[in-house]
């Protein structure tokens, strides 16, 4: 069922969507890199921070929690069968997160691209695809019962979309200094 490959691909991938949400809130003071280059450039650069890092890990991980005790009554609500989240899996699907938006930016820095330049389609899945390798190395069971093959595709479809329009409510809201 369309929808409820959807419901599930969303609600098992909420604790890697918030991180990068919250850490654009907490995010500032020492950067990860130090101010260190490589190549004549910034090995990271000023946007990806201890604080946000580990401000946006803990969002997700404590959000895994909120919708662990929340799971009850939503899935009774809905009758949908949506996944809990051990400890685990909720680490690495936050940790995860963050691990691939610093691993892009290492990349848009080796690309040439300076702090906040756009890379389409890397900017909107790098998280993801470091939630879901991190998930199913670190939890692999449970990772292998939630993210079925449709479940990943609907996860690459929507994901995209979710991360732009929260994006640019967030460039819209003045938290943010780009609208992707
Ligand atoms: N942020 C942070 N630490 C992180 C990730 C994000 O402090 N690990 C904060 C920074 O203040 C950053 C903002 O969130 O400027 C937006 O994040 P992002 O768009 O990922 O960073 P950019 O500033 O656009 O830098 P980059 O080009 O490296 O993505
Ligand atoms: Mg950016």
């Amino acid at each position: 069922m369309v929808v409820e490959t959807l419901a599930v691909a969303v609600w098992a991938m909420l604790p890697a969507y918030v991180p990068n949400n919250a850490a654009v809130l907490v995010g500032g003071g020492t950067p990860i890199d130090a101010g260190r280059s490589y190549g004549g450039r910034r090995l990271l650069g000023d946007g990806k921070t201890w604080r946000g890092t580990a401000g946006g890990t803990l969002a997700g991980v404590l959000l895994a929690g909120l919708l662990n005790l929340g799971r009850p009554a939503i899935a009774g609500a809905t009758g949908l069968d949506l996944p809990g989240f051990p400890p685990a899996a909720a680490v690495a699907l936050a940790a995860g997160a963050m691990a691939g938006d610093i691993l892009a930016s290492f990349l848009k820095r080796r690309t040439g691209r300076e702090r906040g330049a756009s890379f389409p389609g890397l900017d909107q899945l790098d998280f993801v695809a470091a939630a879901l390798v991190l998930a199913f190395l670190v939890a692999p069971a449970w990772a292998a019962s939630v993210f079925t093959l449709p479940v990943i595709v609907a996860v690459v479809v929507v994901t995209p979309v979710l991360h732009l329009s929260t994006n640019a409510g967030a460039y819209l809201l003045g938290l943010k200094e780009e609208p992707y």
